[in-house]
């Protein structure tokens, strides 16, 4: 499949983008796709019609279209784990029903959201100062994103998200609670990772030591009651979810309450619907038209078709600081794999290299690279129209200008024509064209744009429903499981295995001479 594809890309070698728009004036509005009020421009790429056709081709070639309907209608798409992926479910406010094993999930899930929404209500009535989300991966970045994002629509208590087993973590955002007036949430779906619950206990130990009751104060998110009830958490303060809600699809159900306390529960709501907005569209759009599809698509020519490594996720809003991050997860933990769905071992490249940065900032850091470097990255900017500042509007303007400039910089490049023309009259013969060959820029670099009204809840939904139907795309076409992470097993186990031999408990003999020089050079340390 890779091979057709790949003796396009090769017949396509050095052509300009830019000419591209030259020769085609309809390129921009052939090369995009505006739904739900977004628009994805991916026209500053190599893709032409031929290549739309032939990625068209290997989406139907998957059947996407018959594994999507799988998904949403709660078959167990998760085969190595035998669960079904549906945290769909959890923004499906309207209720229709979804059947897991013949029996329909929905009236739990709308249970549990007017739980989450009462709790949400007495806690921001309450005088609840600060809320404390205890948890890490999909338990954390999810509703510590959201919350970031949704900066404008905070009104409740204050937020902090500790995650790190590094003890720094905990004691940095305790020093900022009073004791009193804390809600600490642990946020777990196994509620036995060890990260998450190290710093609920520290929390627990803290409130102890500053002679506060610990009754009222916890809350727990979790699959598992049963372990949250052995913690010390009862069934009225413990927030369920099923085993069809990965971690990291999960902060549109319970690992969302502290997102719903800091903004409110109607605003949770629209972020909720901006989901099922996306889900409508990625459902019922044809796949060229279909927003998801085509995100796809184009990172999958860019990956495994010109074999460019990584992308670049540059949000130019601040308030997505944390989107690169919640997206490394989202796409590298679902589609870091190497193993087909039947077994075998991959004979091409699977997920990318997922990074980023808030755009102006990355500008004046590694943008460098990503102008003038050796390799290719493929950028995927977004931004939207308008600010929550209309005070500081021509902050907006120039953020805008700064984010349409770089996709524009990327493609047209300078040559050496251009760069000489920069020094002429400071240099002079062979002197110049060195000079001038330092700021030549080759061009021709792919990127896409979304461009979105304004980063409200609804939008703040449509886009991480955008992201994550579009690693359901690339998993489905690459035929691996997106949705179990095994990967992650063996260093949690040697990590339990080291914690005795780290305290000194237990010798180090056995492991290998690297393992055994740190542990020496901590314990001579320590
Ligand atoms: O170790 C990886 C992982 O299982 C992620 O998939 C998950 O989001 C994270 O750990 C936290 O897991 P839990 O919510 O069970 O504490």
């Amino acid at each position: 499949m890779w091979d057709d594809l790949k003796r396009l890309a090769a017949a396509r070698e050095g052509r300009r983008i830019d000419a591209l728009f030259a020769e085609d004036a309809a390129r921009a509005q052939t090369f995009s796709v505006e739904a739900e009020g977004m628009l994805f421009d991916y026209s500053k790429t190599q893709i032409d019609a031929e290549v739309l056709e032939a990625l068209l081709a290997v989406a139907r070639g998957a059947e996407v279209e018959a594994r999507r309907e799988a998904m949403f209608g709660g078959a167990k798409i998760n085969e190595t784990e035998g669960r079904a992926v549906l945290h769909t479910a959890l923004r499906n406010i309207a209720g229709v029903p979804v059947e897991v094993d013949g029996k329909d999930v929905m009236p739990e899930v709308l249970d549990t959201l007017s739980r989450m929404e009462a709790l949400a209500r007495d806690v921001r009535a309450s005088g609840v100062t600060d809320v404390v989300n205890i948890g890490i991966g999909g338990s954390d970045l999810g509703p510590k994103m959201g919350t970031i994002a949704l900066a404008p629509y905070h009104d409740g208590p204050r937020c902090h998200f500790v995650s790190n087993v590094d003890g720094a973590d905990i004691a940095d955002a305790l020093k900022q609670c009073p004791p009193e007036t804390t809600l600490f949430i642990i946020a777990s779906k196994t509620f036995t990772t060890i990260e998450t619950m190290t710093n609920a206990r520290t929390a627990w130990d803290w409130l102890e030591e500053k002679g506060v009751s610990t009754e009222g104060k916890f809350i727990a998110l979790s699959s598992n009651a049963e372990k949250a009830g052995e913690w010390g958490i009862p069934a009225s303060r413990v927030f369920g979810f099923e085993d069809w809600v990965g971690g990291r699809y999960s902060m549109w159900g319970p690992i969302g309450l502290s997102m719903m306390i800091a903004v409110g529960p109607e605003n949770f709501r629209a972020f909720l619907a901006g989901g099922q907005a996306m889900d409508t569209h990625f459902r019922s759009a044809p796949l060229e038209a279909n927003m998801p599809v085509l995100l796809a698509l184009v990172g999958m020519w860019h990956n495994q078709v010109l074999g460019h490594a990584t992308r670049a996720v540059l949000p130019y809003e601040n308030r997505l600081a944390r989107l690169p991050a919640y997206l490394q997860q989202l796409e590298m933990e679902s589609n870091g794999k190497s193993v087909a769905m039947d077994g075998e071992t991959l004979t091409f490249d699977s997920g990318p290299v997922v990074w980023g940065e808030p755009g102006t900032n990355g500008q004046h850091a590694f943008y460098q690279l990503i102008h003038q470097g050796t390799r290719v990255i493929p950028c995927e900017f977004m931004v939207g129209a308008r600010s929550h500042e209309p005070k500081l509007r021509h902050h907006h303007e120039l953020l805008l200008a700064n984010c349409f400039a770089q996709s524009e910089a990327l493609m047209r490049g300078r040559d050496l024509d251009e760069a000489r023309g920069k020094v002429a009259g400071k240099f002079e013969g062979a002197e110049l064209v060195r000079q001038a060959k330092h700021r030549v820029f080759p061009g021709n670099r792919p990127s896409t744009t979304l461009v979105y009204p304004l980063l409200d809840p609804r939008t703040l939904g449509m886009i991480v429903a955008l992201y994550e139907h579009r690693v359901f795309v690339e998993g489905v076409i690459l035929d691996i499981n997106s949705y179990d992470q095994w990967g992650v097993e063996l260093g949690k186990e040697l990590a339990t295995a080291l914690g005795p031999i780290v305290s000194g408990a237990e010798s180090a003999e056995g492991k290998d001479g690297s393992t055994r020089q740190l542990v020496a050079f901590v314990q001579r340390n320590t």
